[in-house]
């Protein structure tokens, strides 16, 4: 059984002309690192947020997500509760917007231990002083008297990591957990991060719109567009083959579905725009900016997700292009295990 499964979830808001989220399927196993990918509004948010049965307020929610076996799309409290305090704890982008800027680090770590767990202060001190030192924290006792502006962004996300670890979970929803920091920092926490999955299993979503980050991190991909998966596949077989136009878009290139004899590789970016919410197309959703598209195939009825080789694509030219892929051409090598 998977640790989090998405069948089928689409979530729609009242007065817009698509689904924020549309038939998403997907899945993450004990101690996998999968990532979900996308440009800004794709929807990635909204997913994570689901997996912690947080839907936005007023949307008509069909489809199942579960996490652990437990259904959290109407859930009651004690589910919702099991989940949010046991199993599942999500990492955001920004760890500013989510700690009480009067309060010292020490009461915010210890504060779930206390009240959701019982723990005496003494014991609830001692665990927050060695989970600062799990997150590579130097001196856990000063930084337990700090108050957050005392820390730096990047010792605050750390703070945050060591937070999330309070509830012993098992799977990690991290959205976009180094957007906010500079580049040496963010290579720091997703080291810590990496470790901190290896040494407990932890299942792990990791939301990025950095693919070079998500092929560093993660086993699998999964690629998301105007709220719908359009390709998954394992990470070394994404870079290798990307299959749908957008994924070789985000791959920053157009090369891999063209065929051998076709120009030189060079970077294009993806042309036009996401979809907003207010815009909707009865087929391909990516029609409108794929430079492959074929009037009457693709505006015609949306792309299922289906099986090609080791990847799941959604592009009703997936057959035709595929083959297509010059075999010669790897994009590189991703050891993405180190
Ligand atoms: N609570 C909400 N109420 C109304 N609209 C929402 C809500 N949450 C998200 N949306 C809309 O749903 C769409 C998907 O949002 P989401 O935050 O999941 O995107 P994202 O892929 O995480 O983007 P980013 O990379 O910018 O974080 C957006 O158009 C957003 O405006
Ligand atoms: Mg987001």
């Amino acid at each position: 059984m998977a640790l989090l499964e998405y069948e089928k979830l689409s979530i729609a808001l009242p007065g817009m002309a698509r689904p924020v989220l549309d038939g998403i399927d997907l899945t993450v196993s004990a101690g996998e690192v999968v990532a979900l990918v996308g440009e800004s509004g794709s929807g990635k948010s909204v997913t994570a947020r689901s997996a912690l049965g947080l839907f936005p307020a007023g949307a008509s929610v069909v489809g199942q997500v579960r996490v652990d076996g437990r259904e959290l799309v109407g859930a009651d409290a004690a589910d919702l509760r099991a989940v949010r305090t046991g199993t599942a704890t999500m990492i955001f982008q920004d760890p500013r917007a989510g700690i009480n800027p009067v309060r010292r680090i020490g009461d915010f770590l210890t504060e779930s231990l206390r009240v959701s767990h019982g723990w005496a202060k003494d014991r609830a001190r001692a665990r927050a002083a060695e989970l600062l030192g799990a997150v590579g924290l130097p001196d856990p006792a000063r930084h337990l008297r700090q108050y957050p502006h005392e820390l730096s962004g990047g010792m605050l996300q750390r703070v945050m990591i060591a937070s999330a670890l309070t509830a012993e979970p098992r799977l990690l929803l991290c959205d976009e957990p180094t957007t906010a920091l500079d580049v040496s920092t963010q290579a720091e926490i997703m080291a810590i991060l990496g470790r901190l999955q290896r040494e407990r299993g932890l299942g792990m979503l990791l939301i990025t719109h950095d693919i070079e980050l998500a092929a560093a991190a993660c086993d699998r991909i999964y690629v998301m567009y105007a709220g719908r998966i359009v390709e998954t596949a394992p990470t070394a077989e994404l870079f290798a083959t990307p299959q749908h136009p957008y994924t070789a878009g985000l791959l920053g290139s157009s090369p891999p579905l063209q065929a051998p004899e076709g120009p030189p590789a060079r970077l294009t970016p993806i042309p036009g725009s996401p979809m907003g919410l207010l815009d909707s197309a009865p087929g391909c959703s990516f029609a409108a900016r794929c430079r492959f598209a074929r009037p009457g195939v693709c505006d015609q009825s949306p792309p299922p997700l289906e099986r090609n080789g080791e990847a799941l694509v959604a592009c009703h030219l997936a057959d035709e292009l595929a083959p297509r892929r010059p075999t010669h051409m790897r994009w590189r090598t991703v050891d993405h295990r180190n």
